[in-house]
């Protein structure tokens, strides 16, 4: 297994106590495999990222707990200087807003450039041959002419292409892209997914596609793990899980994706919002907006039942929600 997340445990201190934003995640990875982690906003998608690639903003933020082993090496241990290699050359990271990801001072060309002179040691005329070799790969028009641009000369799609290419320069294994379009206008969302998609191919990487937009996951990814306030509650093959699925978290979700034939119903099936994690209710977390709720799921928190090989349902009445 090329990533593996073992019950890990991400608390953030704050005036109002411990804020449990990563409640015993447990996932993998393989090489040439693309997992969606989905979820609403604040369910931890990004701090179990942040975790992984030794980015945690480090206080308020601590690993409390779990393990993290890349090509079965445990990240957790590994001293700061000893992480860094690792991120570019084996993990990288996309995120959502290339123009903060960016340094707004400095020509892509440099920016790329610079990824091949600190970790190859190429040559300044050698790395500018490589950044405009990448902005092709990446399919920017043009770029040995705009090699020398700076990022705000871009368009919003564009500039998530460069941070794309940022992320493939040193060929990782696996690549982290944490709502890589959320951020772009819906058709170039299209664009820069399939990119996405298809360069892992190429590139036979893994890729873990954080995103709280189901719609985007159906073709790309091949598994999923759906996220609530810090806890996996649902992991599948992706048609499983489009097919039915075992936890009525995941029905809301799939509910919620607007559908042309259901004009003008709620967009958002899920009543409530999602609880503080200064106060994450006992039992199941999410029992204060399930349907399905009864006395056991307001005491015993539920764990991972296996519903078959591949799969896996937080919810006590995982059987009743795969037949419902
Ligand atoms: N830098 C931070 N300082 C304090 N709390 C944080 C910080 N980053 C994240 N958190 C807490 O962790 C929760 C989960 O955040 P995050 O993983 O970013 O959610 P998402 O699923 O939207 O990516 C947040 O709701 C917040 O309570
Ligand atoms: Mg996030």
């Amino acid at each position: 297994m090329l990533l593996e997340v073992r019950d890990l445990h991400v608390e953030f201190r704050t005036r109002d106590g411990a804020a449990h934003a990563v409640n015993g995640v447990t996932y993998a990875v393989d090489a040439g495999e693309t997992l969606a982690v989905l979820g609403e906003s604040g369910s931890g998608k990004s701090v179990t990222a942040q975790a992984v690639m030794g980015i945690l903003d480090t206080p308020p933020g601590r690993v409390t707990g779990g393990e993290i082993r890349f090509r079965d090496q445990d990240l957790l241990t590994l001293k700061e200087e000893e992480h860094r290699r690792i991120r570019g050359a084996g993990m990288a990271m996309i995120f959502q807003d290339a123009l903060s990801a960016l340094n707004p001072v400095l020509t892509v060309g440099d920016q790329l450039g610079e990824m091949f002179r600190v970790h190859r040691g190429t040559s300044r005329k050698d790395s500018r041959a490589k950044a405009i070799e990448l902005m092709d790969r990446v399919r920017i028009p043009a770029a040995a002419q705009r090699v020398g641009d700076y990022p705000h000369q871009f368009s919003g799609g564009m500039r998530q292409r460069i941070m794309i290419a940022m992320a493939l320069a040193l060929e990782p294994d696996l690549i982290i892209a944490d709502e890589p379009t959320t951020a772009l206008d819906v058709t170039v969302q299209a664009q820069v997914m399939d990119l996405l998609a298809e360069l892992r191919r190429e590139y036979d990487m893994g890729l873990i596609l954080i995103t709280h937009d189901l719609g985007v996951v159906a073709d790309v990814a091949d598994k999923i793990a759906v996220m609530y306030a810090g806890r996996i509650v649902e992991t599948a093959p992706v048609h499983e899980l489009f097919k039915r699925p075992a936890h009525p978290y995941t029905k809301g979700l799939l509910e919620s994706i607007p559908r042309l034939d259901h004009k003008g119903r709620e967009l958002y099936a899920i009543k409530g919002l999602p609880p503080s994690l200064q106060a994450i209710p006992p039992g199941c977390a999410f029992n204060p907006r399930c349907p399905m709720a009864r006395d056991v799921c307001r005491t015993d928190v539920p764990p991972l039942y296996e519903v078959s090989g591949e799969r896996g349902s937080a919810c006590h009445f995982w059987r009743e929600c795969l037949d419902g």
